[in-house]
């Protein structure tokens, strides 16, 4: 299996296909569904970008929608329950609208067995299906499902592409998603990411601060470099270099003023990194630091190559290069095996950390990983008891911490008004924490210094300086 670059010849050809669907489709509407991370988020505005040249006006009536799409993500099981949910809905709509065109993709499609259950009991109804390597072919899948009315079915197994230049719609005028690198070859036991997005593989520097530059440009002020472990940036690049060179790029771009990645994994947390973050105040202090258990011994039948120890060694260092830090996290409770001990050194952890936030997920087993074959799965009623007093915790803590916060000035960058309440607006400090406070509509899109005057549990209320 290989890794395939696109050449431009491949990428022109698609853009033929999308005047093709021009021609046919221009006007119609469509609507796209987005399941999961972030990646997916920014390969949704990929696909929005395409949609649009195509002539496509978008729609949030997706009952409206002339072209539907559903970008799945299959990293805990909820997730399947509820796309077959939404397919069965659409199937009975397309009853009265049968021009109307369903396509998949994402992270699902790259599962043979979801494909064979998505064909059996939804065949019927949709047009295309594609995978996470050949998104870049989507406008040729889409013209032939139209033009020769044939059901498009087009995944490919192999370790991955990259494909440079596709036309992008992006959700926000202020902040905005660089995919960095693309795949993953860390295969915790419990994760179907590597299967369904293949090897590690990073974008060449100069594409990536060519497109922050872009974004500077067009006055976007917030960066988010996203990777499944962007840690091991550059290491596969004919010329390698490491993340944290490529952040001291991104910083010198003149015009944005925050930076953020997601998700850089514990075990390759250099001091290059932690030093570059120390002093480079447009780097965002809050850092994704990824626990998913505190037990060293599930740490090991997880494979992620840290003990409990190490862990709480690199916050420490990190705490203290950068004494302002806010950590966030992610940990999985009852993974096979996780006893009541082991669940209480998680709990450890996160009393001696302090995160400002956790992502907190009840282990769900996942088709060919490792762990789903692991004997001794834990009771779902043990599970959801754990999440549970792991959640109360979390939020206690999030809670004293938010309350420190009370008094202080944080930088905000201003996004817009509130969705609760159109009189306020909205932005959010550099720790990721929403802040309503009243203001003039000339400040979105500006980082404006904001004094905490209350905090609200989910979000803080400020005034401006
Ligand atoms: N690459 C990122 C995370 C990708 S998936 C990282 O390593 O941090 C996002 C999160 O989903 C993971 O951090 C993990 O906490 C959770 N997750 C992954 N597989 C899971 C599973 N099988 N069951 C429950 N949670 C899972
Ligand atoms: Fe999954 Fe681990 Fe890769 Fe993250 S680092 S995507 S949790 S295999
Ligand atoms: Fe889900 Fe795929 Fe992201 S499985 S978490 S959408 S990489």
């Amino acid at each position: 299996m290989a890794i395939k670059v696109l050449t431009e010849q491949e990428i022109d050809e698609q853009k033929q296909y999308m005047k093709k669907v021009a021609n046919l489709m221009a006007g119609k509407k469509y609507h796209i569904y987005t399941m999961g991370c972030q990646l997916n988020e920014n390969e949704s505005e990929k696909l929005s970008g395409m949609i649009s040249e195509m002539g496509y006006i978008f729609t949030d009536v997706p009952e409206e929608a002339d072209l539907v799409i559903f970008n799945t993500c299959c990293v805990r099981e909820n997730a399947e329950d509820k796309i077959l949910g939404q397919l069965g809905y659409f199937k009975a709509l397309k009853r009265n609208k049968p021009d109307m065109v369903i396509g998949l993709c994402g992270c699902m499609a790259q599962e043979p067995h979801m494909v064979e259950k998505f064909n059996k009991t939804h065949g019927q109804h949709l047009n295309l299906i594609f995978g996470t390597h050949n998104l870049y072919q989507f406008p040729e899948l889409l013209y032939k499902a139209i033009n020769e009315n044939e059901k498009m079915i087009e995944i490919w197994d192999m370790d991955g592409t990259i494909a440079e230049d596709i036309p992008i719609k992006r959700e926000s005028k202020i902040k905005a998603n660089v995919t960095i690198m693309y795949g993953c070859n860390n295969f915790c036991s419990y994760c179907i990411v590597p299967y369904v997005r293949g090897r590690e593989r990073s974008r060449e520097p100069k594409k990536i601060l060519e497109e922050v530059q872009k974004l500077a440009k067009e006055g976007y002020k917030e960066i988010t470099l996203l990777g499944q472990n962007v840690n091991s940036y550059g290491k596969d690049l004919e010329n390698p270099i490491t993340f944290a060179k490529l952040l001291e790029s991104v910083v010198k771009i003149d015009g944005i003023e925050r930076i953020r990645f997601v998700s850089p994994h514990p075990k390759d947390f250099s001091d290059e990194l932690i030093e570059l973050i120390a002093r480079e105040e447009k780097i965002s202090k809050c850092i994704h630091l990824p626990l998913q258990s505190g037990s060293t011994e599930i740490l090991k039948k997880m494979n992620r190559k840290y003990t409990k120890e190490q862990y709480l060694e690199l916050a420490n260092k990190i705490k203290k290069a950068i004494p302002n830090v806010l950590f966030t996290t992610d940990i999985i409770v009852g993974f096979p095996g996780e006893t009541e001990e082991d669940f209480l050194e998680t709990m450890d952890v996160v009393r001696k950390v302090r995160y400002y936030s956790a992502f907190t997920f009840v282990y769900s087993r996942r088709v060919g990983t490792p762990a789903d074959k692991m004997l001794d799965q834990v009771d779902e009623d043990i599970k959801s008891e754990r999440i549970g007093r792991l959640i109360n915790l979390v939020n206690d803590i999030l809670e004293e911490e938010n309350e420190k916060l009370v008094g202080t000035v944080q930088k905000v960058l201003v996004e817009g008004y509130s969705e609760k309440n159109k009189d306020m607006l909205t932005g959010r400090t550099d720790g990721g924490k929403v802040v309503n406070f009243e203001g003039d509509s000339s400040l979105i899109g500006n980082m404006v210094e904001l004094k905490i005057t209350e905090q609200r549990k989910w979000y803080l209320a400020g005034k401006l300086l």
